[in-house]
């Protein structure tokens, strides 16, 4: 599309980037694409006048036109001619001393920064608030995937009671190559690393740390309390065995590391990350590779999924370019898209969570054990929905392998500590949720 001689001229807003690298990098690259398309839609003229980065020597082979490029990102904030900040640094420091002052000097911040976020969220969106500006993040949950939006006005009036996401591109394209190529967990994490999908630590990711970041922010939207990563409970996907992924594969499951942000009745708050057995009729199931997605619950709206990339430079970029426009469009009318206000939040302890599970335990192979090991599970009130035994290692023991029905996590802990300690079970090879109605 031209832009109109007919219509309004447009007005030019002036962004500073804090940060050129793969998101800020693709920033440029679509504003300078994009720019006459966005001008003629909106009468906002985007231009990018100022870039900060470590090494200012490189050529990034970038259309930055006339912009300043300069390693003092302050100086970009503080600058007469950036009208909109664009935090595409990352970390928490700097990150967060230059969004606070943008904030505080009342421009406009547009972040991609999760792990910001997840910390000083709340904080920060107060801060946006009294000073009358927009800070805006679509790409810190899902990159590429427009989801904060639509969670912040589509379903402002929603009763949101659970959201569950696959937010982690890397540990699905893992999982995902563990399930349909029978790749051990080492082979698809090495293979993930060539493909630059994951880091040479990849702690963050395996850990489900990076998921956790992006839960915490989804849950201080979806229920306007505060959370932080530290409220988050992890649990990564190093544990996940083959044995796993076949038995998952035979009884009707995927196993996703999925992200669950959930409000209980009485107002209390759990979000947690950790593998889960997910239904194959469940829409989650079918979200390969490192395609991300999140499944929304909610009271009147029923069931929602939005799905698509999480990461890479031009899905996150387009994401920060809707925001980009949102601020701009919003800085000429003098008007701000406003958070709210977030209350405390009150986590209900992990050990009062409902859940599924699926177990596998090794037992010694003899008459009555089965009868013994069911007789524990009932002890603790956790009740069998299924049992298979799927062949014995050796002569002498057998693997059982139960999912149970919804249970309290401290039972299903107490059935656990009690199995342990029985001579028949010779270990307890893993402990899976499944993901159900609860
Ligand atoms: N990459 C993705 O797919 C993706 C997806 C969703 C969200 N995000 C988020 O987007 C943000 C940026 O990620 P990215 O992948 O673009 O990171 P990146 O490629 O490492 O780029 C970071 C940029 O910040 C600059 N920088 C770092 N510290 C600086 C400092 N103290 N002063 C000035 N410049 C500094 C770097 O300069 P040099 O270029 O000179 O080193 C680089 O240009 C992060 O918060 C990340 O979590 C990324």
């Amino acid at each position: 599309m031209t832009e109109n001689p007919e219509s309004a001229p447009s007005r030019t807003v002036r962004l500073g980037l804090l940060g050129c690298g793969t998101v800020g990098g693709a920033l440029v690259e679509l504003v300078a694409e994009r720019a006459d398309d966005i001008a003629a839609r909106t009468g906002v003229r985007l231009v990018v006048s100022r870039v900060a980065v470590r090494d200012v020597s490189r050529d990034r082979g970038l259309p930055l036109g006339d912009a300043v490029v300069t390693d003092d990102p302050a100086a970009v904030v503080a600058a007469d001619d950036v009208d909109v900040v664009v935090e595409v640094v990352g970390g928490l420091e700097p990150a967060h001393a230059l969004t606070v002052a943008a904030l505080s000097s009342g421009k406009p911040v547009v972040s991609a920064n999760k792990e910001l976020l997840a910390h000083h969220g709340a904080a920060l969106f107060e801060l946006a608030d009294a000073h009358g500006v927009d800070l805006l993040f679509e790409a810190a949950v899902a990159g590429g995937i427009p989801f904060v939006r639509p969670l912040r006005e589509s379903l402002v009036g929603e009763d949101v009671t659970r959201v569950v996401g696959i937010i982690n591109g890397t540990t699905n394209y893992i999982l995902t190559k563990m399930t349909e190529e029978g790749w051990t967990y080492a082979e698809a994490l090495a293979e993930a690393q060539a493909l630059g999908y994951a880091e040479a630590d990849p702690t963050a990711d395996v850990g489900g740390f990076d998921a956790g970041a992006k839960a915490a922010i989804i849950a201080t939207i979806a229920f306007g309390v505060a959370v932080s990563a530290a409220d988050v409970h992890h649990e990564g996907i190093t544990e996940v065995s083959a044995d796993d992924i076949a038995t998952a594969r035979r009884l009707g499951y995927q196993i996703k590391l999925v992200a669950v942000a959930e409000r209980f009745d009485d107002g209390s708050v759990a979000v947690r990350v950790h593998p889960a057995m997910v239904p194959d009729a469940h829409p989650l199931a079918a979200v390969r590779d490192s395609f991300n997605a999140v499944f929304v619950e909610g009271r009147a709206v029923g069931d929602l999924m939005f799905y698509g990339r999480g990461a890479g430079g031009g899905p996150t970029g387009s994401a920060v370019l809707g925001d980009v426009i949102d601020a701009a469009v919003n800085l000429t009318k003098g008007a701000h898209a406003s958070l709210g206000t977030f209350g405390e939040v009150t986590l209900r302890p992990q050990s009062e969570l409902p859940a599924a599970c699926y177990l596998a335990v090794e037992v010694a192979d003899r008459p009555g054990v089965l009868a013994t090991v069911a007789g524990v599970f009932g002890a603790h009130g956790v009740s069998i929905r299924s049992m298979e035994q799927v062949g014995s290692d050796t002569d002498a023991t057998a693997r059982l392998v139960f999912i149970t029905h919804v249970a309290r996590e401290a039972d299903v802990e107490a059935t656990l500590d009690e199995l342990r300690s029985l001579d028949v079970v010779a270990s307890i090879d893993s402990v899976i949720r499944v993901l159900g109605d609860a």
